[in-house]
């Protein structure tokens, strides 16, 4: 199905598949077409149908109420042409930079699921074919059982690699977490589509790293700090980790954030509903402790040491919009400088 998407600064044209959400199509083709989550819930690729006709593969999704179907807007992410289509997106739109990671679907197998705390499972897949990611970026997961798919962050990261690793916390009821948790599911087949977002960590960057994550938000931030660690990037820049947690039963990856304060990474976990228990300090020496939410601790801790940085944050979207606004009113960084996920 040929597609033709006008933004406000060109016009673009490419190739779907069948039953093919217009946005993979697009980031596909390697035109970066505007998207967050890329599952339905943000509201960001809200687009304008012009011609043609279209399938919506999820009408509850809750990023329907940011379009207003009576002007024939719709969300790429959730919506497949069905036969020849002519769209508009109100923004700029660019071509993907030469050596961007292309996505596209590919068909994985899960390995070696296993529990990093009471409600986090970390899992391997392997993809049928090798992939390049950078770090920092995600991938969308698709068991055969559910409709849809879940998006979730790669803790590594590779070029023309096979195996993906995530660590996925719980959604009580939630699809997903369901499936994963409820059974072992080593082997099971499922699709995959990626790798997407752009709060990616290249050493080119030249900065210091602030990273701020609540709970599985940790992710990413494992990646972006292996992709640093590889070229000694903190020999050159300082870095800064804060990872937000309830209690420190719900905490996991501390043995390996403390091996990176070997390379003067400072970490700090920040315990947001009780006082750090004395065990901690003993237990991970390497690592410091206080109590509050991730983004309060992390404004205590950098005030004044914002210099020539980059931040990236995720988490859950409450804790990502506190940490944003932090950084943008407290810390003074500028928008390009503020690359975060949010868990919505
Ligand atoms: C960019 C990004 C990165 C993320 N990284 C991580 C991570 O590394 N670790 C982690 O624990 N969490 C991560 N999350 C959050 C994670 O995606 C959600 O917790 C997960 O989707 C929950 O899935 P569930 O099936 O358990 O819950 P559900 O409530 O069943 O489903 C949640 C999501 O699945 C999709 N969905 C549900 N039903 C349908 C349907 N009928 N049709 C189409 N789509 C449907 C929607 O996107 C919905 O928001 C990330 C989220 C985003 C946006
Ligand atoms: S990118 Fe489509 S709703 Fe978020």
């Amino acid at each position: 199905m040929r597609i033709q998407v006008n933004a406000r600064n060109q016009g673009f044209e490419f190739d779907a598949r069948a039953r093919e959400p217009v946005l993979y199509a697009g980031l596909r083709a390697g035109i970066e077409l505007p998207y967050e989550c890329a599952t339905g819930t943000c509201g960001t690729c809200k687009a304008k149908l012009i011609s043609g006709r279209l399938h919506d593969g999820w009408r509850e999704a809750p990023g329907r109420k940011h379009v207003k179907p009576e002007q024939r807007e719709f969300l790429m992410c959730q919506c497949a042409a069905e036969g020849e289509a002519m769209l508009e997106v109100s923004k700029f739109v660019y071509a993907m930079e030469p050596g961007a990671c292309t996505p596209d679907a590919c068909p994985g197998i899960v390995r070696a699921p296993r529990r990093l705390a009471h409600d986090v499972m970390a899992f391997g897949v392997e993809l049928e074919q090798p992939c390049d990611f950078d770090a920092g970026q995600f991938v969308l997961l698709a068991p055969a059982a559910l409709p849809g798919y879940r998006a979730y962050s790669m803790c590594n990261f590779e070029r023309g690699g096979r195996q993906l690793d995530f660590v996925a916390k719980r959604k009580p009821g939630g699809g997903f977490s369901e499936w994963l948790f409820g059974a072992d599911r080593e082997g099971e087949r499922l699709d995959t589509f990626g790798p997407l977002g752009k709060a990616t960590f290249d050493p080119a960057l030249a900065k210091n790293l602030l990273c701020i994550a609540g709970g599985s938000g940790i992710a990413g931030m494992m990646s972006i700090l292996s992709r640093a660690a590889r070229e000694r990037y903190f020999d050159r820049y300082r870095g800064w980790v804060f990872f937000g947690v309830r209690m420190l039963r719900d905490a996991f990856f501390l043995g390996e954030l403390s091996a990176f304060r070997a390379q003067g990474l400072e970490i700090t976990v920040a315990l947001s509903d009780e006082d750090v228990p004395a065990s901690a300090r003993s237990e991970w020496p390497q690592l410091g402790f206080a109590r509050g939410l991730v983004h309060e601790v992390a404004r205590r801790t950098m005030a004044g040491k914002y210099h020539d940085m980059r931040a990236y944050v995720a988490g859950p979207p409450p804790a990502v919009d506190a940490a944003i606004r932090m950084l943008l009113l407290e810390a003074r960084l500028t928008t390009d400088n503020i690359r975060y996920d949010k868990f919505s």
